[in-house]
Parts: C-alpha cells; sequence; structure tokens
C-alpha cells in the first residue's frame, strides 16, 4: 500500500484532462474523447469519480446508476500508482454511493486477463459473453451482487 494519502471525490470540468490522458494511454484506439467525459458531468445518472494522491491525479471510474443496476464504463489507475490497491477503492467508492442498486454489471475484453483478474478479486464472477463486441476482442460480461447493511 502507499503510504500516502488516498482521496476519491467527485470529478470536476477540470479534471477532465487528465481523465482523457489516462484513457488515451490505457485504452488506446478505444479511448473516449474528452468531450465524451464532459457530457458524463451533465448526465444525472451518470457517475464520475476521481482518485488522488497527495493531489495528484492517479485514476478515475465511471459508471451509469439506472434502475437497480450500476453499470461500470470504464475504470483505469495510472500506471505507476497500479497494484495498490486504487482500482479496489474506486470500485468500493461507486458502491458506497449505492442507493437502490442491487449489483454492479460491467463489460471487459477477454484478452485483458489483468482487469478481469481484478475483478474476479474484487468478487465478480462471469455471467455471459458476446463474440467480436469489440473492435478486435470479445467481450465477458461480469457481475457483482451489493450487499446493502440492514
Ligand atoms: C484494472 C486496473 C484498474 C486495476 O487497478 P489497480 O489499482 O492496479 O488494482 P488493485 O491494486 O486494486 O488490484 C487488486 C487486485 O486485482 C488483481 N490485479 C490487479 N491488477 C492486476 C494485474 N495487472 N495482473 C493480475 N492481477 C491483477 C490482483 O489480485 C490485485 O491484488 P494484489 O495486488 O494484492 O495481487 C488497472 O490495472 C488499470 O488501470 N488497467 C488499465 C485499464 C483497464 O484495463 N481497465 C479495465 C477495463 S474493463
Amino acid at each position: 500500500m502507499l503510504n500516502k494519502n488516498i482521496l476519491i471525490r467527485k470529478a470536476h470540468y477540470q479534471d477532465i484532462a487528465d481523465i482523457g490522458a489516462l484513457d488515451a494511454l490505457v485504452f488506446h484506439e478505444n479511448a473516449w474523447s474528452t468531450e465524451n467525459f464532459t457530457r458524463e458531468l451533465s448526465l444525472h445518472f451518470s457517475r464520475l469519480f476521481v482518485a488522488g494522491i497527495d493531489k495528484q491525479f492517479a485514476g478515475f471510474i465511471l459508471a451509469w446508476y439506472i434502475a437497480d443496476e450500476i453499470q461500470l464504463l470504464r475504470i483505469a489507475v495510472v500506471p505507476q500508482f497500479q497494484r495498490h490497491k486504487i482500482g479496489t477503492m474506486l470500485v468500493q467508492h461507486l458502491i458506497n454511493h449505492a442507493d437502490n442498486q442491487k449489483k454492479i454489471v460491467l463489460e471487459v475484453a477477454d484478452t485483458n486477463s489483468s482487469a478481469i483478474n481484478f475483478y474476479t478479486s474484487l468478487g465478480f464472477y462471469s455471467v455471459g459473453f458476446r463474440k467480436d463486441y469489440y473492435r478486435f476482442d470479445n467481450a465477458i460480461l461480469m457481475e457483482k451482487i451489493i450487499h446493502h447493511e440492514n
């Protein structure tokens, strides 16, 4: 674990450049434009959170809260800060913001073994498969049940 202060908060317009740059770095030809991320800030069902380490941008997570599901659309951690549980904290943050949502659902490329390991470590399991879902890859559908206290 990093011996530093990790803070997760709602993203603001001023964070979009960092988010877009990290998205381009890790998702290459599948990256979103900064306009796409900016649009998310105004959607009432969308939540975009950023992680910071001592005020340095460390990663983000984007999800839609629709009916009883949280759809995890994107998550990325700055490479130098990966494997320090920041991704885990970002997913936990989504769960902490759940209202009536009963599960988190997502799609992941079947070639992205590190992300599949990551989600599995958090208790997600595979519920489906979509052939040729991405331009070059198939998608695995995963979900995790949210256990609300009370
Ligand atoms: C996936 C990602 C967000 C994980 O973030 P992270 O902060 O590094 O993850 P964590 O430190 O919370 O990892 C928790 C556990 O997940 C698993 N895991 C995470 N990254 C892994 C990797 N590269 N290889 C294998 N297992 C991994 C491990 O079990 C890890 O626990 P451990 O470090 O004690 O072994 C990060 O690797 C990333 O940004 N990848 C590029 C973008 C991406 O692929 N996003 C998902 C698209 S669907």
